[in-house]
């Protein structure tokens, strides 16, 4: 794709797909988020294509893709060694729901890359890998009750759609937040075995363990918190969990669905250097084709080798799938990638500030390169956790984004999200995006 980015032409295209949406798909929609992705915009564009950085609407508009499918087109759309590989699959045969060679190297890759991984089970998104590495945690340890943080996001299913974005009125004390079912249909057992605590504070953890001494099977958290524009973990606090975890028998889980492959071949815990008991994976993983992954150290995932424990799937790590991972993988272990990634996220995160500061914004441009938000804080300084976050102006990102959007930049629209850096992106890419940038906060 080599057409002029932006100005945004119409997009009575989208428009119209999406009132005829209505009448066939739920809500028009096949996901919820496909209409938080897009905030205030009255209805979600329909992309026709990809290739690399770019996408192109049904209307004809080309943007240079932030969102890039929620960061697992992390080669670029189309990218063509992963074409070449996936039209060798289609011709193949795509799945025979027995086992194949790709599956193998492909977790004997992860093996080598991620330093929690000795055993490795695959899955088709990242909720169902939640849920296998729940499942597994649970059944090493007999006891059924997971804490996690507030904010944190770990997919749709039962198990942990619980406190991802309540509102502060029905989110209780700070210190010992009520569980909030994210959706009606929830039922209350399942929430009974949910303890939420607030992120990045050492005292209200050691309060709620303490609390529930002996009932924790695992406590769960997003590294860096991509589901809350991309929150860092305060220093020392990946450790903390490391070691009450250890100390207290409880089964470690970094979910690594956002930043697994895409903040290093290792993740996030070969970047804090805090290895968990267990993480999972998706996103990245795939390139863009859904496969998901849990893996741990052997001893917690021994049960599940066994076949004590139970985890299955028709389509887990198809050909297809399996084969998209593995190149993809490939391509990330190369030498220069994660530095590539990090150092285009990291111009674009100080363009942002400086126009900022420039205009006398004030806002947080927080994560890492490969992963990052713009975020608007009363003063600028950085959240620590989801109830900061709920004080910042998320109607101005929607304006930034909105602005981003009429020229050409596409990026997701629910301010507690982040942005996502390809590894195709380039110089010229990146030379549009701050010019585009600096025009918007001009406007804003
Ligand atoms: C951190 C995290 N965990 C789990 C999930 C669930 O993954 P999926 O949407 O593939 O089910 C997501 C999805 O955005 C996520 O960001």
């Amino acid at each position: 794709m080599t057409g002029r980015i932006g100005p945004l032409g119409g997009t009575d295209g989208s428009r119209a797909w999406f009132d005829r949406a209505q009448a066939s798909l739920a809500g028009g929609i096949s996901s919820s988020s496909r209409l938080t992705s897009t905030g205030p915009h009255p209805y979600p564009l329909y992309i026709a294509s990809g290739s690399g950085t770019r996408i192109r609407d049904i209307d004809g508009n080309e943007y240079l893709d932030y969102l890039i499918s929620y960061g697992s087109a992390i080669l670029g759309h189309a990218a063509p060694e992963l074409t070449e590989a996936l039209t060798a699959v289609l011709g193949t045969g795509t799945m025979f729901g027995t086992c194949n060679t790709a599956e193998v190297e492909l977790a004997e890759l992860i093996c080598e890359m991620v330093p929690c991984a000795e055993l490795v089970r695959f899955a088709n998104s990242g909720s169902e890998a939640v849920q296998g590495a729940v499942r597994a945690a649970r059944g090493y340890t007999g006891l059924s009750k997971i804490l996690k943080f507030e904010g944190h996001y770990h997919g749709w299913s039962d198990t942990l759609a619980i406190s991802n974005r309540p509102r502060v009125s029905e989110a209780g004390p700070y210190a010992t937040p009520n569980p909030v079912p994210h959706s009606p249909g929830i039922p209350a057992g399942i929430i009974d075995d949910v303890v939420v605590c607030p992120w990045n504070d050492p005292a209200a953890l050691r309060t709620c363990l303490d609390a529930h001494q002996g009932e924790f099977a695992a406590v769960i958290c997003e590294p860096i918190v991509a589901n809350n524009a991309c929150t860092m973990p305060a220093p020392g606090y990946l450790d903390l969990l490391r070691e009450e975890c250890t100390a207290r028998g409880i089964v470690l889980i970094f979910d690594e669905v956002c930043t697994g492959f895409r903040t290093g071949p290792g993740g996030a815990q070969a970047l804090f250097d805090v290895v968990p008991d267990l993480a999972v994976f998706s996103k990245a993983l795939g390139g863009g084709l859904p496969i998901a992954a849990f893996a741990g150290q052997r001893h917690v995932m021994e049960p599940l080798a066994r076949g004590d424990v139970k985890h299955g799937g028709t389509y887990n790590a198809s050909p297809l799938c399996a084969t998209s991972a593995l190149v993809t993988l490939r391509h990330l272990n190369q030498p220069g990638i994660t530095k590539h990634i990090e150092d285009s996220g990291q111009r674009l995160m100080e363009t942002i500030r400086r126009a900022a500061h420039d205009r006398r914004v004030p806002c947080a441009v927080q994560g890492v390169g490969a992963m990052f938000q713009t975020v608007f804080t009363p003063d600028g300084t950085p959240t620590r956790e989801y109830r900061e976050l709920l004080r910042a102006d998320q109607a101005r990102y929607h304006a930034f984004r909105h602005e981003l959007l009429t020229r050409g930049v596409h990026a997701n629209a629910f301010a507690l999200a982040c942005w996502f850096i390809p590894s195709a992106v380039t110089d010229d890419d990146l030379d549009a995006t701050c010019e585009a940038v600096e025009e918007a906060f001009k406007a804003l």
